[in-house]
């Protein structure tokens, strides 16, 4: 999955013959999962038609102020369509247009919409390559750099003019992985590992049956989402569940017993630089499996159960480096326990389920949680959705772990 999903992304486009590519670059952000908005100067449509492109990002295209195919001439509003933006494209970006954004230039809707918007701003640009030698060009680059406008460098290579040399338009699957590595390096757990458990374990009583739990996953399902939303590489240790993630940062491990978890968590907890542990984990298993299928006989039956071992108990004993998060699912004393497993399991942040409250715990998608840290910060949270408690979580992790 592209970090471009569900962003909003305005494409400019300038009057160079690389326009034609921009057709392919719409396409390549729609496939990203991107929307898209068109934004053109006037004379770039020379170069490319406005229904290609309309028809390409599936929204309509803005190249004046004024709709003038519209008989009511309906302003187009460049100042919404700046805002629209999470990130505006220019490309390809003329030496005529860097020169005009460099110096606030603002005579054609493109250049209104530049100064209007709030995002990121990367530019491509293509020209001959007397053009981008020239230090008119090498001025509008540094300037517009200086902005915090991103460039996404010109090749080498044919030119249109004939000549060979630098100033060719990036290629389209160059400019969104140049665009896609940039969002990433920014994000706050660029190169970090976490490690996440989820939904229930199984204890097996015979090849057909289980000792189990009702807890969906969903919470830990949803952490890891937040947590690879954040550029994090995720581990996440999951029980039986019927919740799915794809994410090209989320690695899944099912296991079904407490032991497989055990093993599975221990696997990768040393390179691991956070761990959080949300797994529903029987506390116990029977001491006994049988082979096969047991039969009724007498009207009482019993099973012996043993000590499953304590994951994040164990973590917390050999953890170094590492911030450790529990989850602790109360009744009773709610506040009092948590504390209690937050020191005895050497945690760094205890997230507190009371079942006393409506619409939190296993089954549903929402929680209402409360935050505990081992300085003793209390955070009581509203009941959220299971995806706003994993988000306000890592912010809290974050906060904590790189205060
Ligand atoms: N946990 C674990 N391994 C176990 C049991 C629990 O890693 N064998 C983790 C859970 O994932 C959770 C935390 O420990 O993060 C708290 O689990 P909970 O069942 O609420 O607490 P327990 O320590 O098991 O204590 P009790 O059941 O007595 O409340």
């Amino acid at each position: 999955m592209s970090i471009l999903k569900n962003k909003n992304i305005l494409l400019g486009i300038t009057a160079g013959i690389a326009a034609y590519k921009s057709a392919n670059l719409v396409r390549l952000f729609i496939k990203a999962g991107a929307n898209v908005k068109v934004v053109m100067t006037p004379a770039s449509k020379d170069f490319v038609t406005p229904l290609t492109l309309s028809t390409l990002s599936k929204n309509p295209v803005y190249s004046s102020f004024v709709d003038d195919d519209d008989d009511s001439h309906v302003w187009n509003n460049h100042v919404d369509l700046g805002l629209w933006g999470d990130y505006f494209v220019i490309a390809p970006a003329t030496a005529n247009t860097m020169a005009k954004m460099a110096n606030g230039v603002c005579d054609n809707i493109l250049l209104a919409t530049y100064l209007s918007s709030k995002c990121p701003v990367y530019f491509a640009p293509a020209m001959d390559l007397d053009m981008y030698k020239h230090q008119s060009t090498k001025e509008s680059f540094r300037k517009l750099t200086s902005f915090g406008n991103k460039l996404i460098p010109a090749g080498t290579g044919e030119l249109a003019s004939g000549l060979v040399g630098e100033g060719r338009m990036a290629e389209p699957e160059d400019i969104v992985s140049f665009i896609e590595k940039d969002i990433l390096d920014q994000l706050p757990l660029r190169g970090q590992r976490v490690l996440i458990t989820a939904g229930p374990t199984y204890e097996a009583l015979d090849p057909v049956r289980f000792i189990g739990n009702h807890s969906s996953g969903k919470m830990g399902f949803e952490i890891a989402k937040a947590a690879s939303n954040l550029g994090a590489e995720v581990v996440l240790v999951t029980g039986p569940t019927h919740e799915k993630i794809t994410h090209n940062f989320v690695t899944v491990k099912p296991v079904v017993s407490a032991e497989e978890m055990y093993n599975e968590v221990h696997l990768h907890f040393k390179a691991s630089d956070i761990a959080i542990l949300s797994a529903a984990v029987a506390d116990y298993r029977p001491m006994n499996v049988a082979n096969q299928k047991i039969k009724k006989k007498d009207s009482t039956f019993t099973i012996e159960l043993e000590k499953t071992k304590d994951i994040l108990k164990s973590l917390g004993e050999i953890k170094t480096h590492q911030y450790l998060v529990g989850f602790a699912l109360e009744t009773n004393n709610e506040l009092e326990h948590a504390k209690g497993k937050l020191v005895s399991k050497n945690l760094d942040l205890i997230v507190l389920n009371s079942l006393q409250d409506k619409g939190a715990g296993f089954g549903v998608s929402t929680n209402k949680v409360t935050f505990i840290t081992s300085s003793n910060t209390i955070i009581e949270n509203e009941l959220k959705s299971k995806s706003e408690v994993a988000k306000d979580l890592m912010q809290l992790i974050l906060k904590q772990n790189h205060a």
